[in-house]
């Protein structure tokens, strides 16, 4: 009986790890994917450029509130949508997703 118990939480523990990790992408599929590639210029700039020149603060900011942020980034207009319904795990996943294309020094 405790075998069965032990094998259960394992199995959940597993589950919730793989969910963890598919988080990023499933945000970047559904959101940002038409106008934001990887490593290439897209309609947007690609998150390898954002990752190099931006810290986490700009880019959350631009996210949830790029109307009145995107002249700090010294962008003429605002092209992108603001995504204020994704929940707090979505967006540091997003972020994070982001960062890792940072050129390493
Ligand atoms: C409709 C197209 C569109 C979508 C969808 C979109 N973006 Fe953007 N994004 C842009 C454009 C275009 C820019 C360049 C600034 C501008 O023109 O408004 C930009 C700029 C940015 C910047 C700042 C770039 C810089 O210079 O540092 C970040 C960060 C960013 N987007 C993240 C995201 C994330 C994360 C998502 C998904 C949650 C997303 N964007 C979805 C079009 C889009």
């Amino acid at each position: 009986m405790k075998i069965l118990l032990v094998m259960i939480t394992l199995l959940f523990l597993s589950i919730n790890l793989i969910a963890k990790d598919k988080l990023p992408m499933q945000v970047f599929q559904e959101y940002c994917w038409g106008c934001h590639h990887q490593t290439a210029q897209a309609f947007g700039p690609s998150f390898k450029e954002i990752a190099n020149k931006r810290k986490k603060d700009e880019i959350i900011a631009q996210i949830t509130d790029p109307k009145d942020f995107y002249k700090m980034l010294g962008y003429k207009r605002n092209s992108m949508p603001a995504f204020n319904d994704l929940n707090a795990s979505q967006l540091s996943a997003i972020v994070e997703y982001i960062l890792s294309f940072k050129d390493k020094k």
